[in-house]
């Protein structure tokens, strides 16, 4: 049988979806807290009847730092997809995304080798490639630099060497290294906010930019990953690389709202981040802009998804497809 963590989120119910359309059982994990109808809310998107296939999933309530009850939840299970992680760049949730993105990555790959699982498919991030010195391409061989990144890539980078611990082991994985994932259901979380924050028209946008894929690609990258005879690969899975200007303008534009106009200069950037600490420091609030966040916004990394299209001969849906859809969602229920 098949376990999916992180079943809940955006990746993880978008695989759930595509995975019961054809497995007769699939398994995933769930917390105490978790809000399942999000899940379902991504089923209702795809199909008008779901309720059918939406219960071929086997739930299993387990947190990803809970020994005991992953030991329940990896009873009967051969392949794993652990997408589980807890995205967030505010350095005061270092010890959190340490403790659930790293050492519950260790979990996972424990029990994967314990219980003889015969493949891990693993959501990584773009955040944990590196750079090359001499160019701004990215490739999956740039050496990483852990110098001035912000804490959610410590985090993801940490949980990847935890995979890469495992495969050492002798457990079969293959790693996804997604871009910004675009797509509907999860509006105030992840990359959600791009679009909560478009609809606000607001009249800045941040210099620089990054790789966007849709979550439709990601999922079948996923699905593809591992049934391939493929192991010990990494995969940077983006469609392509676009400055925050062009992704807020493509995402106003198909919400019909007024575009952002006038970018964000890097002293203005030094004074918020400054203000963001001071504000969150007084009022115990969430940051919202990091000094790390800044510094990474000062070059634009080129990621390149050369090595995954080969593999795999794999075409890209565009990112305005998947902006379209997502915001035809968006509309529908925020607007
Ligand atoms: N979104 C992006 O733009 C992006 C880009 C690159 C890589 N990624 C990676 O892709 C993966 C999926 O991201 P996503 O966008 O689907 O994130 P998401 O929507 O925030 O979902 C995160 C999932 O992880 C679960 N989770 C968090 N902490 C957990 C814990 N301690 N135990 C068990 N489950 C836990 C959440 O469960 P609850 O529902 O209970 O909170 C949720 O199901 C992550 O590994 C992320 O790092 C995401």
């Amino acid at each position: 049988m098949i376990l999916v963590t992180g079943g809940t989120g955006l990746v993880g119910a978008h695989l759930l979806f595509e995975l019961t359309k054809n497995e007769a059982k699939v398994k995933a994990i769930y917390r105490a807290n978790s809000d399942l109808k999000k899940v379902e809310k991504v089923f209702s998107y795809y199909l008008d009847n779901y309720q059918n296939q939406y219960k071929k999933i086997h739930w299993v309530i387990a947190d990803i730092t809970d020994i005991p009850a992953l030991e329940i939840a990896f009873e009967d299970v051969t392949h794993v997809y652990h997408c589980a992680a807890l995205i967030s760049f505010d350095p005061k949730d270092y010890d959190c995304l340490y403790k659930v993105n790293c050492e519950g990555t260790a979990n996972i790959v424990n029990f994967c080798i314990a219980k003889n699982i015969k493949k891990l498919c693993y959501v990584s991030s773009i955040a944990t490639i590196g750079k090359d010195l001499n160019t701004n391409e990215v490739t999956e061989e740039s050496e990483w630099n852990g110098k001035d990144t912000n804490v959610y890539a410590l985090s993801k980078y940490d949980a990847e060497m935890e995979v890469w611990r495992g495969s050492q082991e002798g457990l079969s994985v293959v790693i996804l290294n997604p871009g910004v994932i675009i797509g509907p259901g999860f509006w105030n979380s992840g990359s959600g906010k791009l679009f909560t924050t478009a609809a606000k028209e607001p009249s800045y946008f941040p210099p620089s930019g990054t790789g966007f894929v849709g979550v439709y690609d990601v999922v079948n990258l996923l699905l593809l990953a591992m049934k391939a005879d493929i192991d010990k690969e990494r995969f940077i899975v983006i469609t392509e690389n676009l400055t925050y200007k062009e992704v807020l303008s493509l995402i106003t534009t198909a919400l019909h709202l007024k575009q952002p106009t006038k970018m964000l200069t890097f002293w203005q950037l030094a004074v918020l981040w400054r203000l963001d600490a001071l504000r969150c420091f007084l009022f115990k609030t969430e940051r919202k802009i990091t000094k790390n966040q800044v510094i990474a916004l000062q070059e634009q990394k080129i990621y390149t998804n050369k090595k995954v299209t080969e593999t795999f001969t794999y075409s890209f849906e565009s990112i305005q497809k998947s902006i379209a859809f997502t915001c035809g969602k968006f509309k529908k229920e925020k607007l």
